[in-house]
């Protein structure tokens, strides 16, 4: 099956000036959607939609299949496919600042090779194009995990040492540094700026985007070795780190004991020493779920923080990253998973991982997708489950020694890769139970397929842990 899959994402690679660059988001556009020939931008490699195919391409490296060009079978290599990615985004951006005022810029969200007088171009997409024009912030922050990951998989730093890897590092970092109207040391993003990149009431301080922020510092501080160039942003590096740390720890945390906390909190505080620092009214929290949904044990972080406005919805893959790069505590990692394991039925159901719990209905769903139809409750973001998912379980469960949840893990797989490879890898399920294939689900999605090998080799092979883990702070 493993070989099978494997194909599917070799023979969709893209090819540009005779270099292999990356996977189109589905695999196979013409046969992948309920409408043929409605495409979008599906045929787009996007960044982070490459980030789990890319892995597995580190992991399997040369043992990958070969790819057919009509009669002929040339060999790939996993990892150069990754340099090429890197190198030609890079370029991508290095173009976008130079177009930019500041000279900063993002990383798109997603790029085309473009056929023009048989000359070939690539035509990036930074939110300009994009349905809702939604921009992209996590695009720039999943670049500098994957460069680190590159760097792991081949055990040194030439590609990160070069002074373009350097510097596009540095300005990224710098675009998140810069001032603007907004609180640090958090960042302030519109709606759908990550994955979730639609409206879902996630503008403000989205908790996927500070984890992810957290990781490409933690990831800066390993890429840029300590010299002159690098002075000033490895400070603001350090610094910034040990802010967001503590404001994402203590301010978004959620478990019994914070929740009777904000219960009983005092408002309209002003100063710097106080306890209710966002202005949090109680009745705002949805203390009926929350009571059912939090045991005794576990807990999570908020979605969302800001002013008088905490988002108390579960979100996966945020919470799965903030394991990953230690910007939960060991203890709190353990929550997460403790949470995770109790609510199995809820959030991995029939198919994995509903990527937010729970889904927003009536009025709030009106008000917070603006009527968006593809995200009714229960469907594509708003509580969907994303099969994708399952590698950052995996790699988060190795990380915390929670064999249990391995092992459920291992034990669904049997029947999710049943389902996956029957189906023709959808791009995502809808249902409570997430038991429907996803109303406007594309099909040989590419990160449902690598993110689905990518977690059996995660669980097969743990050593793996070491391209996404960044370890403990209480760690010597
Ligand atoms: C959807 C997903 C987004 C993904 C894109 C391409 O819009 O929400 O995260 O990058 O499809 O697969």
């Amino acid at each position: 099956m493993e070989e099978d899959g494997l194909k599917i994402l070799v023979e969709s690679l893209i090819e540009y000036e005779g270099r292999w660059i990356g996977t189109p988001a589905v695999c196979n556009p013409d046969a992948a959607h309920p409408i043929p020939g409605e495409v979008l931008n599906y045929d787009q490699v996007f960044i982070r939609d490459f980030v789990p195919v890319a892995l597995l391409f580190l992991v399997k490296d040369d043992e990958l299949p070969a790819k057919h060009d009509g009669e002929k079978e040339i060999p790939v290599s996993g990892k150069e496919i990754v340099r090429h990615f890197l190198e030609v985004t890079l370029e991508l951006h290095q173009q976008a600042r130079q177009r930019s005022f500041t000279g900063l810029a993002l990383m798109p969200a997603s790029f085309k090779v473009i056929v023009d007088n048989g000359q070939q171009h690539l035509e990036p997409d930074f939110g300009d194009r994009a349905i809702a024009r939604v921009t992209p912030v996590d695009s720039s922050l999943w670049w500098i995990l994957l460069l680190r990951a590159y760097c792991k998989a081949v055990g040194n730093h030439f590609l990160a040492h070069q002074e373009d890897f350097q510097e596009g590092v540095r300005l990224i970092l710098e675009l998140c540094f810069s001032d603007r109207f907004d609180m640090e040391p958090t960042l302030l993003v519109p709606d759908g700026a990550c994955m979730i990149d639609r409206r879902l009431g996630i503008y403000g301080h989205p908790l996927e985007i500070q984890a992810l922020f957290y990781a490409s510092l933690r990831a800066a501080s390993e890429l840029l070795p300590d010299n002159e160039a690098n002075q000033k942003v490895r400070r603001a590096v350090h610094l910034r780190l040990q802010a967001l740390k503590e404001r994402i720890r203590i301010d978004y945390w959620l478990d019994i004991k914070s929740l009777n906390d904000i219960y009983r909190f005092r408002v309209e505080q002003y100063g710097k020493e106080v306890i209710n620092k966002f202005n949090l009214y109680s009745d705002s929290i949805p203390y009926e779920w929350l009571s059912e949904w939090l045991e005794e044990k576990g807990g999570y972080f908020a979605g969302n923080l800001g002013p008088s406005q905490l988002d108390c919805r579960f979100f996966t893959l945020a919470n799965l990253m903030t394991i990953l790069c230690s910007l939960a505590t060991k203890m709190q990692s353990q929550e997460i998973m403790e949470l995770i394991y109790q609510q199995w039925d809820k959030l991995l159901a029939h198919m994995p991982i509903k990527i937010c719990y729970p889904a927003l209905e009536g009025r709030d769903w009106e008000i917070l997708t603006g009527c968006d139809p593809k995200n009714k409750r229960w469907s594509y973001h708003n509580g969907g489950s994303w099969p994708v998912l399952t590698w950052m379980l995996a790699a988060a469960a190795l990380k915390t020694g929670r064999y249990d949840v391995l092992k459920r893990l291992k034990e669904d797989l049997v029947v999710v890769g049943k389902r996956l490879l029957a189906e023709d890898w959808p791009e995502y399920y809808d249902g409570e139970d997430g038991r429907l294939i996803g109303k406007e689900a594309r099909k040989f999605q590419s990160w449902t397929i690598a993110g689905f090998f990518l977690t059996q080799e995660l669980i097969e092979n743990p050593e793996h842990l070491v391209l996404v883990n960044f370890g403990f702070d209480e760690d010597p």
